[in-house]
This record gives structure tokens, C-alpha cells and sequence, in this order.
């Protein structure tokens, strides 16, 4: 039986998600062995009105097993995107700190070591959402993980540090 953990830095709120919504996303293709992520872009430009706003609840974002180390994925309802390290699992959020852009929408293509690209006005992030080129000024927030009936869900409502992760053993 699966046994789950946390590596965190510091505590977060104990809350259990149970109002899961429906799962929905692009699942990433690998390509010999590695991962190539689709991530892409909403054309938002200088205009706020295209801003995405980050949605509070608890989203499925699937079993552990659909997931391969190194794998990133993008979850439209949220809008998420979560990963799967050597650490663990991560979820954070697919919303550009600069001006609002998804950046998980069309699709630019991304190897398993390459960045996330956010096409607006061309900030980049690493796959785990540090902040490498503005004008973004922070880097991607993260969410909380938890393990709810064998699923992995994410609760937009508990921001947690960077390195968190779900250790799924
Ligand atoms: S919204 Fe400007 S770089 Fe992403």
C-alpha cells in the first residue's frame, strides 16, 4: 500500500480537499526517453482583460501513476501545472506573475530540461517555476498536494514554499 509523505519547509494548514473537480488535462508525449512538455501561451499582451485569475478549490490532477519523473503537466480548469521530480510532486500555478498570461494554453514545444516559456512579453521560468527572465517579477506560486483516494489533488487555497513536494512511495 502506498505511503505518503511531506517535505516541506514549513507547516501548512492540515485540510483534506473532498469536492474534486473534474479531472482535465493535456497529457505531455515523451519522445525517446524524455519528456517534451507542451506549454504555450494566451496572447494577453498589454491587454489585462485577457488575464487569467487563479481559480480556489481542489483539483484532480490525476494518479500518481500517470505521471513519469520529469514529466509536467497542464490543468486548464485550475489553471495548474504540476510535476514530478526526484523529490516528488509539485503543483503550481500556470499564471504568469507579470501580466496574467497562461502559460500552459497553446503550444510551444519544451524538452524535459528546457524552460517554461511565457510568449507575452517572453519572461521564462525553470520547470519549477523560478523566475530566470523578467519582466516577471516573482516566480510561479506553488500549492499544496495531497493524496485524496489514491489521487492526487490540488488545493489552490494553501500556498506552500517552492520545494515542497509530495513524496508518493
Ligand atoms: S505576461 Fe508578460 S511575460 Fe508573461
Amino acid at each position: 500500500m502506498a505511503k505518503i509523505s511531506y517535505v516541506e519547509k514549513e507547516n501548512a494548514p492540515d485540510m483534506v480537499c473532498r469536492n474534486i473537480s473534474r479531472r482535465q488535462f493535456i497529457r505531455v508525449v515523451g519522445v525517446g526517453g524524455a519528456t517534451v512538455v507542451v506549454i504555450g501561451v494566451l496572447g494577453c499582451g498589454e491587454d489585462e482583460s485577457q488575464s487569467l485569475q487563479p481559480q480556489i478549490g481542489c483539483f484532480d490532477v490525476g494518479s500518481p501513476n500517470d505521471y513519469m519523473e520529469g514529466d509536467l503537466l497542464y490543468f486548464p480548469d485550475a489553471p495548474l501545472l504540476v510535476g514530478l521530480d526526484t523529490a516528488g510532486f509539485y503543483a503550481m500555478s500556470a499564471i504568469c506573475t507579470h501580466l496574467g498570461c497562461g502559460i500552459g494554453d497553446d503550444v510551444n514545444e519544451v524538452t524535459a530540461e528546457g524552460p517554461i516559456l511565457c510568449s507575452c512579453t517572453a519572461s521564462i521560468f525553470s520547470r519549477t517555476g523560478d523566475i530566470l527572465s523578467g519582466p516577471a517579477p516573482l516566480s510561479l506560486q506553488h500549492y499544496r498536494l495531497e493524496l485524496v483516494d489514491g489521487q492526487l489533488v490540488c488545493d489552490t487555497s494553501v500556498e506552500v514554499p517552492s520545494d515542497t513536494r509530495l513524496a508518493v512511495v
